[in-house]
C-alpha cells in the first residue's frame, strides 16, 4: 500500500502548535468585544460568480489560483479564496443593511488558493478578517487599521512596518489608470511578460511587478496620489489624520495598488521591517470596497476591512522566540494496583471530572513504579493511589508530585475517601 500524506501546500496543525492558535483566536476575539465586532461564519464555498465579480476577472486569485468545480447538480462553485465577498454576499442577503450601520462582523475561516508554493504561502490557509460595513466615514478606516494594529501589539509581534495608500475611487482612478497605460504604452516590448497581460488586463498591477527589469519603470510611473480628486483626497488626509491621533505608525506607500479589483481609496498592508518587500511575508492587509455591494448586484454600500494570514503570523511569532501558554497539565493522576481497585479508580476518576478536576486516569496492567512516571510524565500535581489496603480502609494514597524524587513531601500520605476533593482544589497545578 501507498502511504498517504498531506497534499502540497496543506498542512496538520498538530497539538504542540495549538497554543498558538489558540492565543491568536482568542486575541481576535477579545479585540472583537473591545471593539464591538460580532463574529459571522459564511459557507465555504460560493457560487464561482460571487468572487469572479467582486475580486476581479484579471486578477491573479480568479485567473490562475481558485479551486473551482461542477457539483454534481452542474452549479459551479469554488472554494472560497478569501472571505469578503462571502461577508459582504450575506450582508446583501440577509438584510443587514436593515440595522444600525455600520455592521460590524469578523471571521476566522481557511481559505484556499492554487498558489504558486513556497515559504508561507499555502493553498489552504486561515485567515481572521474584520469588516465594517453601511459608513464611508475615515473614522472607520482608522478605526479598522488600527484594531489590526492592536491584535499585533497584543500578541507581541514587534517590528512590523503600516504601509497605506489611497487608489483613488471610481470616478478618478480612470484617470490615472489612463495616465498609466500611457506611461507604459512607449515601454511595452521591454516588459516582463506578465507585464505585458497586465497592461492590456489589469494595468495598476504593472505597480505590484517582482522583477528586476521593470522596476525601474514602475520608480519612474505617475503616483496616483497626484491623481486623486478632491474627495478622495480629503478622505485619506482624514484617515492619516486620525491613525495620528491613535498613535498608530504609518508610512506612505505610493507603489501599495492590492491584489483584488474591490479596492477604492484606502489600501493597506502590514509587514515584517526586513522584508519589506517581499509579498509573501505580508501578515495582514485590506482596504476600502465602496463598490463592492453593487459588483455583487446590491444597493450601493460603503466598506472596508481587512484579513490577516494566521500561518504567517504564527510563523513570525515563533521566529520572534514569542511564547503561546501551554494547555494546562492534569491536576490530578489516578493510579491504581489490582484489579480490585480498578472500579473504584474509575469512580474517583469520574467523580473528580465531575467536580472540573482535570485528570487522567491510569491504563492497562501495569505497574506501579510504570504508573508512577506516567503520573510524572503527564505533569499531574497529585498522584492518587488506590490499592487492596486503601480500599479496605476507605482512604487513597496521595503523592504530592510537584516536590522532586527523594522530598521529604514527595513521600505518600494517606486521605479519607470522602476528602479527596477537598485536597485537590483546582488552584493547585503544578
Ligand atoms: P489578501 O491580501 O489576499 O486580502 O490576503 C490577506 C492576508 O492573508 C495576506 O496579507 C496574508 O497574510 C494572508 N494570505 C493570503 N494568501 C495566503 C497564502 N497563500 N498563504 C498564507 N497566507 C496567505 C484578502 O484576502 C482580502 N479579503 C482582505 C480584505 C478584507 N480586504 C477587505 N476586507
Amino acid at each position: 500500500m501507498a502511504s498517504y500524506k498531506a497534499v502540497a501546500g496543506t498542512q496538520d496543525i498538530l497539538p504542540e502548535d495549538q497554543p498558538y492558535w489558540r492565543l491568536v483566536e482568542q486575541t481576535v476575539e477579545d479585540v472583537a468585544r473591545l471593539y464591538g465586532y460580532q463574529r459571522i461564519v459564511t459557507p465555504t464555498f460560493e457560487e464561482t460568480a460571487v468572487f469572479q465579480r467582486s475580486v476581479g476577472e484579471g486578477t491573479d486569485i480568479v485567473e490562475k489560483e481558485m479551486y473551482s468545480f461542477e457539483d454534481r447538480g452542474g452549479d459551479h462553485l469554488t472554494l472560497r479564496p478569501e472571505g469578503t465577498a462571502g461577508v459582504v454576499r450575506a450582508y446583501l442577503e440577509h438584510g443587514l443593511f436593515m440595522k444600525p450601520q455600520p455592521v460590524k462582523l469578523y471571521y476566522i475561516e481557511p481559505m484556499f488558493r492554487y498558489e504558486r508554493q513556497q515559504r508561507g504561502r499555502y493553498r489552504e490557509f486561515n485567515q481572521f478578517g474584520y469588516e465594517a460595513l453601511g459608513e464611508t466615514d475615515p473614522a472607520v478606516d482608522a478605526e479598522i487599521i488600527g484594531l489590526l494594529m492592536q491584535i499585533y501589539a497584543r500578541l507581541g509581534l514587534r517590528d512590523l512596518e503600516l504601509h497605506i495608500n489611497s487608489i483613488g475611487d471610481k470616478v478618478c482612478r480612470p484617470r490615472y489608470i489612463a495616465a498609466l497605460v500611457d506611461y507604459y504604452r512607449p515601454l511595452y516590448d521591454d516588459l516582463c511578460q506578465d507585464c505585458k497581460v497586465r497592461f492590456t488586463k489589469n494595468p495598476l498591477r504593472l505597480l505590484d511587478c517582482k522583477q528586476t527589469q521593470d522596476q525601474p519603470k514602475i520608480e519612474g510611473a505617475p503616483k496616483i496620489m497626484d491623481y486623486l480628486d478632491e474627495d478622495c483626497a480629503a478622505h485619506f488626509a482624514e484617515v492619516r489624520r486620525l491613525l495620528e491621533a491613535e498613535d498608530v505608525p504609518y508610512v506612505v506607500d505610493p507603489l501599495l495598488v492590492r491584489g483584488l479589483d474591490y479596492y477604492s481609496r484606502t489600501a493597506f498592508e502590514v509587514m515584517p521591517l526586513e522584508f519589506a518587500k517581499r509579498r509573501q511575508s505580508v501578515v495582514g492587509a485590506g482596504g476600502r470596497y465602496d463598490g463592492l455591494a453593487e459588483l455583487l448586484g446590491g444597493r450601493p454600500t460603503p466598506g472596508i476591512g481587512f484579513a490577516a494570514g494566521m500561518e504567517r503570523i504564527i510563523e513570525l511569532m515563533q521566529e520572534q522566540k514569542i511564547p503561546a501558554p501551554a494547555w494546562p497539565h492534569p491536576l490530578v493522576y489516578v493510579a491504581y494496583v489490582g484489579a480490585e481497585a480498578r472500579p473504584e479508580a474509575v469512580r474517583l476518576a469520574a467523580e473528580l471530572r465531575r467536580a472540573g478536576v482535570a485528570t487522567t486516569l491510569a491504563l492497562g496492567d501495569r505497574s506501579l513504579r510504570a504508573q508512577m512516571k506516567q503520573a510524572d510524565a503527564s505533569g499531574a500535581r497529585y498522584a492518587l493511589l488506590i490499592g487492596e489496603g486503601e480500599l479496605e480502609r476507605g482512604e487513597v494514597s496521595v503523592r504530592d508530585l510537584a516536590a522532586p524524587e527523594g522530598d521529604e513531601r514527595r513521600k505518600q500520605v494517606s486521605i479519607k475517601r470522602a476528602e479527596v476533593l477537598a485536597f485537590v482544589h483546582p488552584g493547585a497545578s503544578r
